[in-house]
């Protein structure tokens, strides 16, 4: 990481593009969870407290397909959010669907110092996602200086992440320098010994983080139905339960190469299995070999759990991403809820550095987020950066030294 902070910059008089995640759950125009918004706001104030002229903001909302300006959709407007960040912010945010060009341009220099302006959703463009040179420019023609404060969208290249940036000087918002400090904690200098706790549905979207992990971890346990296919390729009988067959080999050389590493590969040893599917079913802890044809396992069962429990104690870090069972379902929610507290338990007494994100994780641990050390909002881009993949957004802040 060679880029530089927002700290290090003087924001003066100066016209600020900012790049941030906005994409927040929304239903009938309302925010359903604001903590991504709620993660930028150290990042806006410190601007502000340097006195711009103004801050403009480009963020996405879901995945719209470029549209015309007179067709913008109302389902995907960026609108709803302009709100929330007046009430976080304290300030009064000013939200603008004028097209990027000209008018605009023109709109925000007559507006008063310190303004901030909120534009209308930057995937209804066709040259967003192409990261187009003309549109880049025309992003560029925004502003004096260019801040990337969305980590989570890093990870794609972009023109309002990665095409600006050759316009316009970049710097790295706060949350972004913070989320790649967490990150770098976990994986590049961590504090040993460093346990990974990897779970979600399909083996086939994290085989690339698997073996990256087995490079670096001490402990890695695989679960949910991921580690159900690895189970199978050890050659145990998990009935109806979900598994991959065509990852089938690629489980078989995940396995091996956990044989040859230094990493301890973990997988549960007993679990909880139901014949179907649904609140209040009659479910049965049962060992792994004891699994009969008609269930499927559907969270870990109390051996794994205290297993886990017990290599966590003797852990100074954690990673932890995807839930270990059926979450939305309470009777399939003990494992997952098990390693919440075990992991908050520990970081409270500072035994633990956690660091938890992706997708559904968030939901999982969403009372006990404050206890975790981080807990990164990101999805994709932090699944990418545990890859060990480069994220053009950041490779695009590091160019600029
Ligand atoms: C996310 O929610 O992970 C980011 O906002 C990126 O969204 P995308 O996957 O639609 O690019």
């Amino acid at each position: 990481m060679t880029y530089t902070s927002i700290q290090d910059i003087d924001f003066s008089e100066k016209k600020v593009v900012i790049r941030l995640d906005l994409n927040v759950p929304t239903r009938n125009e309302q925010v359903q969870d604001s903590t991504r918004i709620e993660r930028i706001i150290p990042t806006l104030k410190m601007i502000l407290s340097k006195n711009p002229k103004y801050i403009v903001i480009l963020s996405h909302l879901g995945r719209p397909k470029p549209q015309l300006h007179t067709m913008w959709d109302k389902d995907n407007s960026l609108a709803p959010i302009t709100t929330v960040l007046q009430k976080l912010l304290n300030l009064p945010v000013v939200f603008t669907n004028k097209p990027i060009g000209a008018e605009l341009y023109q709109y925000l220099n007559s507006l008063p110092n310190n303004s901030i302006i909120l534009t209308e959703n930057i995937r209804f463009y066709n040259g967003e996602e192409e990261n187009s040179n003309t549109f880049s420019q025309a992003l560029s023609q925004l502003g004096d200086i260019f801040v990337n404060d969305a980590f989570s969208c890093s990870h794609r290249k972009h023109a309002s992440v990665v095409g600006i940036t050759k316009y316009l000087p970049s710097y790295a918002g706060l949350c972004l320098d913070e989320e790649l400090h967490a990150l770098k904690d976990v994986l590049i200098n961590p504090k040993h010994p460093v346990i990974g706790i990897i779970a979600g549905s399909k083996v086939s979207t994290k085989i690339d983080l698997l073996l990256n992990l087995l490079n670096k971890l001490d402990y890695l346990f695989v679960g949910g139905g991921m580690a159900n296919t690895l189970l199978c390729a050890q050659g145990y009988k998990i009935g109806k339960s979900l598994v991959e067959n065509d990852y089938l080999d690629i489980a078989k050389t995940i396995l091996q190469k956990a044989e040859s590493s230094k990493c301890r590969l973990i997988l549960p040893t007993d679990v909880v299995v139901a014949k179907e599917l649904k609140p209040n079913t009659s479910a049965k802890i049962v060992d792994i070999n004891m699994i009969d044809n008609e269930q499927a396992i559907y969270d870990i069962g109390p051996k794994t759990i205290e297993k886990l429990r017990s290599i966590l104690q003797l852990c100074k870090t954690v990673l932890w991403n995807g839930p270990v069972g059926v979450y939305e379902i309470p009777m399939f929610a003990h494992g997952s809820t098990a390693i919440a507290k075990t992991i908050t338990e520990y970081t409270k007494l500072k035994k633990l550095i956690s660091v938890a994100g992706g997708g559904d994780t968030i939901a999982v641990i969403a009372k006990d987020i404050t206890n975790f050390t981080y807990v990164s909002t990101a999805g994709g881009a932090f699944l990418e950066w545990l890859e060990g993949k480069t994220l053009p957004g950041i490779k695009a802040l590091d160019l600029q030294k």
